[in-house]
């Protein structure tokens, strides 16, 4: 496998510019090649400013939403209305504003009880991708080297099989639902959008080799597409520079 394509934008404003671009240029080909494009939504806070800027001109007009199915690559243990759901905040700042077909949105029911959404959730992506991946799964990263809800330590990362698996989180004392690596990296294409300066010593890490391979205390090392391409866009605090 080629090395991850690493980019470097000057702050989180043209980080999510690039990433909206790189996105739109992913459900071009995709819906050109296959009528479809499916992505998954990371939650957390860094891609508030570049969902908001899918959900404005020109992406809105720029993408054929109605091509587009959306699922998430985690999600907390809460109701889809509650100020911790990353259902809301991507609802909030993209869905609610474009014409995705609410059929084609694949919300993990984080209302009820975590395995039972896991294995209702892994069904799903069972049905809809057999043995293959998402077309582009967007990812954010943890000061801590998490990814998705895989965190360091939690009995997720040891998954070999199954897509989508419920992980409880110790150091938040709280359950999580989320996609495990096998999974992720069958997509045709991983986008990792990392930002801020608390970033930078993982980030230096995990891509410039200063540390072994140690997936257990860095779950974000997991990430290897199988034969898909892994994208890192940084902002420059995140990226040392
Ligand atoms: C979540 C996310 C999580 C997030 C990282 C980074 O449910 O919180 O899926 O994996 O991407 O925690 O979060 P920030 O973007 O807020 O730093």
């Amino acid at each position: 496998m080629n090395g991850p394509q690493i980019r470097v934008l000057p702050d989180l404003p043209s980080l999510a510019s690039a990433a909206a671009e790189h996105i739109r240029a992913s459900a071009e080909l995709s819906i050109r090649l296959t009528g479809r494009f499916s992505i998954a939504l990371a939650g957390g806070q860094t891609p508030r400013t570049l969902y908001q800027l899918l959900a404005n001109p020109p992406f809105t007009s720029q993408i054929d939403w109605s091509r587009v199915e959306v699922f998430f690559g985690d999600e907390r243990c809460v109701p889809p209305d509650d100020p911790e759901s990353n259902f809301r905040m991507a609802n909030e700042m993209l869905l609610d504003h474009v014409p995705v077909p609410y059929e084609h949105v694949f919300r993990i029911q984080g209302e009820i009880e975590p395995e039972q959404a896991a294995i209702e959730y892994g069904r799903m992506l069972k049905a809809r991708f057999g043995d293959g991946g998402l077309d582009l799964v967007l990812l954010g990263m943890g000061d801590d080297g998490h990814t998705a809800s895989l965190f360091p330590g939690s009995a997720a990362l040891a998954e070999k099989h199954h897509r989508c698996v419920a992980n409880y989180v110790d150091k938040l004392g709280k359950w999580r639902v989320t996609m495990t690596a096998p999974f992720i990296n069958r997509a045709y294409e991983v986008l990792f959008v990392v930002a801020g300066q608390g970033k930078a010593k993982v980030v230096r890490e995990v891509l410039e080799g200063t540390s072994d391979l140690d997936p257990a205390t860095y779950p974000v090392q997991m990430i290897r597409p199988v034969s898909g391409r892994l994208s890192w866009y940084l902002d420059a605090l995140a990226a040392d520079m």
